[in-house]
């Protein structure tokens, strides 16, 4: 293994002229608000990828995103700076929002026989796989009523662990056994610490790589969107794009779930709020 010396750490410093041209670079490209407070985690990040692909400083990383035609050095900046963390059922509530109240409210008052959804952050699937989870559990009650369920994300590399679809065992462990039994398979020997989610729930889900500060295109229009934790790093003006941009692939009294640290108190939107982080599109 190569050996890392202090100076390597050195070279990767990022000074402020670097860091201005990486926060436009980013707020441009994927609405992201680096603030100020960011630097040292964009110079650990980035120092990382630069380390990695072997490029010798920012200076050499700028000429390489200008030169890449391609988009992918670009895509891999990004990636190298979203923040992924999520869980399975994170804000558990939504859950049992969706299957006590939306899917009764979709089903029995709007006359639904296939339920449109949307993970639009969707991160390494935890998201999308909970959401198929409880549709799969809610949905029993309604015999010939289906959901279709489309999952994206900036980042092509948590996409790629979500289409995987496998995480460490302890992801799971405070999910209750009959779940964990009927949806996901134990590794076994040297996987033993690893789960893999049923190709049952796998295939209801479609990933794909979207910038949601770009157009959704070719989608027949959404009956429920989970846009949550993600709002957390725009400024208003972005959010209020966003939001404009989802609310038109959304269908009339769709509903739109926040994350409980996010608002759209700050902004102009089109929904009608039903409690907090939750909303109905009332135009449509
Ligand atoms: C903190 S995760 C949230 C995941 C999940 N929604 C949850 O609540 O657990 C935020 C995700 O937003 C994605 N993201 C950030 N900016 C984005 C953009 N402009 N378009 C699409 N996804 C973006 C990141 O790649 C990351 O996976």
């Amino acid at each position: 293994m190569a050996q890392v010396s202090i100076n390597d750490f050195q070279h990767y410093e990022i000074g402020e002229k670097d860091f201005h041209y990486l926060q436009q670079l980013v707020y441009r490209e994927a609405g992201i608000n680096l603030t100020d407070a960011k630097k040292c985690l964009v110079q650990t990040r980035i120092g990382k990828l630069m380390r990695r692909h072997q490029i010798d400083g920012y200076k050499s990383l700028f000429t390489l995103l200008d030169s890449d035609h391609s988009g992918k050095t670009l895509e891999m900046v990004l990636d190298a700076i979203s923040t992924n963390h999520t869980f399975f059922f994170r804000e558990d509530s939504h859950f049992t929002y969706l299957s006590q109240t939306i899917v009764p409210d979709l089903v029995r008052n709007h006359q639904k026989r296939n339920i449109r959804i949307w993970s639009a952050a969707s991160s390494s699937g935890e998201e999308p796989y909970s959401i198929a989870i409880t549709m799969m559990e809610a949905l029993k009650t309604y015999p010939g009523v289906s959901f279709s369920l489309y999952a994206s994300d900036i980042s092509v590399t948590v996409l790629d662990k979500a289409k995987k679809g496998i995480y460490p065992l302890e992801e799971i462990q405070y999910m209750p056994d009959t779940l964990q039994k009927k949806y996901f398979q134990k590794g076994k020997d040297q996987f033993a610490h690893l789960v893999k989610i049923k190709n049952s729930v796998k295939e209801l889900v479609t990933f794909a790589r979207h910038n949601l500060l770009e157009p959704l295109q070719s989608q027949e229009d959404f009956d429920i969107v989970f846009c949550r934790n993600v709002m957390i790093y725009f400024d208003n003006p972005t959010k209020e794009r966003i939001v404009a941009l989802i609310s038109s692939k959304m269908k009339k009294n769709a509903y739109f779930i926040n994350g409980h640290s996010e608002s759209l108190g700050a902004i102009k939107h089109p929904f009608k709020m039903v409690q907090p982080t939750i909303y109905i599109n009332s135009n449509g």
